[in-house]
């Protein structure tokens, strides 16, 4: 393929008024990234560099969220896609020979697209080549407008197109090639004399053609791969493409899916092989999970980290680290800040935060830990609470190795209990215990023996009594 000094503009301005959102559309989430992340994540694979990306609506959120790798332009006003392009020319590099640019709302982009069309661009020579695909239904779509010779002579926006050009089928799909001082000569040159009063990126081509410029078009074999998503239902149609795209790669890559239909994972988890993903588990955001573990059915696991053959299932966690060898569910909640330490046991309806929690201990019924340590080899009796919180300021409990904490104990922060220590079930602890010790602070059962007859021989006397003295 011959080489050229290639330069990426991704144009993420608009407003996305579609989209009926607050949030501007360059960052709807989908599958865990902004939505013009993805297109930027196929261009960086496809080698484009750099890119400079246009912002507009939103400016300073969307600049933020998708960092500092690159060059930002700004396009004050939204006077249309032309105008936007415009807005990166200074930014150009004066060596720049090819300019790709994309819409920033095309997901479903792969990097391969990317290099098919450089390649053709590049191969033909020519001035200019747009990304087109011929679709079943065109609605919406910039109509590719061809003389008798086949040759592109415009691009028609569906709001300015006669019936006859609505009717063509192959359409604009905003990814371009051009020749970077050809570009740098059309931009200016564009008018807003149309229906939506913009500045048309689509009229530099015609511009281009009618100088007689040479256009090429590359048309993508798979139209959907360079769908445009203007609302929230094109939204959902291409997250669910992603969606089993991401599934597909995963399992290409050892790891099993057993119901992809009914699995939710985001494009930036990362699971190692041979780790069974069961059905109706959503794996989201800044995850990691290692080998062999099983996760699922019925699994949240959100911004965590988890090592390897680990059982997890029908649990919500977040902002967890798990080490190897741990199994929790079903019906925890282990929230920010919790940490599992190796070969930990997590149980029923145990709720866990901002808490460590040592190796081979184990936390299995009706528990909260919050703001706590807990050391290794330790037991957390059924229906321990730690009572972190005095209505104004959080407490630390911390509880050492090997301690057997029994049934239903009351543990008031801030309270130490030492290694190897035992509570003695049903007890509310406001003082540190020692090593070795054992802590019961309940009041002492009595027995009265025979109290039951005692009792019954007496309500007896009573109404014999009440008989007599009627
Ligand atoms: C555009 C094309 C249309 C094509 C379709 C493919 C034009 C005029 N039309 O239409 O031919 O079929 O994409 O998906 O180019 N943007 C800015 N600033 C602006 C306006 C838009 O940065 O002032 C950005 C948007 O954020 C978006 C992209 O440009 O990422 C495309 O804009 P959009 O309004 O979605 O154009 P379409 O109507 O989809
Ligand atoms: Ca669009």
């Amino acid at each position: 393929m011959p080489t050229s000094k290639l330069v990426g503009i991704v144009l993420a301005g608009g407003k996305g008024t579609r989209m009926k959102s607050e949030c501007p559309k360059a960052l709807m989430p989908l599958l865990g990234l902004p939505l013009t992340a993805h297109v930027l994540m196929a261009m960086e694979s496809a080698e484009i560099e750099p890119i400079i990306v246009v912002v507009g609506h939103g400016a300073d959120a969307v600049r933020s969220a998708l960092g500092d790798r690159y060059h930002y332009a700004l396009q004050a006003e939204q006077l249309g896609t032309g105008h936007a392009c415009m807005q990166a020319i200074p930014l150009l590099p004066p060596d720049a020979q090819t300019v790709v640019v994309s819409a920033g709302d095309s997901p479903l982009v792969t990097h391969e697209a990317f290099r098919a069309l450089i390649e053709h661009h590049l191969c033909s020579q020519a001035d200019a080549t747009v990304a087109t695909a011929l679709l079943e239904n065109p609605t919406g779509y910039g109509r590719i407008v061809r003389d008798a010779n086949g040759r592109v002579v415009a691009i028609v926006e569906e709001k300015d197109a006669t019936p006859e050009q609505k009717a063509i089928r192959e359409v604009c799909t905003s990814f371009y090639c051009f020749k970077s001082h050809i570009l740098r000569e059309m931009l200016p040159k564009l008018t807003n004399r149309n229906a939506q009063g913009e500045y048309y990126l689509t009229d530099a081509i015609g511009l281009i053609a009618e100088a007689g410029g040479k256009v090429e078009t590359w048309q993508s074999p798979d139209p959907a791969l360079l769908m445009g998503v203007n609302n929230r239902w094109e939204l959902a149609q291409a997250g669910q493409v992603l969606r089993m795209r991401i599934l597909h790669e995963l399992a290409l890559n050892g790891v099993t899916i057993v119901d992809p239909a009914a699995t939710y994972i985001d494009r930036t988890v990362i699971i190692g092989h041979d780790t069974i993903i069961e059905p109706n588990t959503y794996l989201k955001g800044n995850t990691q999970v290692g080998a062999h573990c099983v996760l699922g059915p019925d699994l949240v696991l959100q911004d965590s980290k988890v090592g390897d053959s680990c059982h997890l299932f029908r649990s919500h966690i977040v902002g967890t680290r798990i080490d190897s060898d741990v199994s929790v569910g079903p019906f925890a909640h282990l929230r920010p800040g919790t940490v599992l330490k190796r070969g930990v046991r997590v149980g029923d309806f145990v709720e866990i935060k901002n808490t460590e929690v040592g190796e081979e201990t184990k936390v299995l019924h009706l528990t909260y830990l919050g703001d706590a340590t807990v050391g290794k080899n330790t037991n957390i009796g059924a229906g321990t609470i730690t009572c972190n919180y005095d209505g104004v300021r959080k407490h630390r409990t911390v509880i050492g190795d090997g301690v057997f904490v029994g049934s239903h104990a009351t543990l008031i922060a801030p309270v130490t209990i030492h290694d190897r220590a035992y509570i003695a079930a049903g007890s509310p602890i406001t003082d540190d215990v020692p090593p070795e010790s054992l802590a019961i602070a309940r009041s002492f059962q009595t027995i009265k023996q025979g109290w039951v007859r005692k009792r019954l021989e007496s309500l007896k006397r009573e109404a014999q009594e009440e008989v007599s003295n009627e």
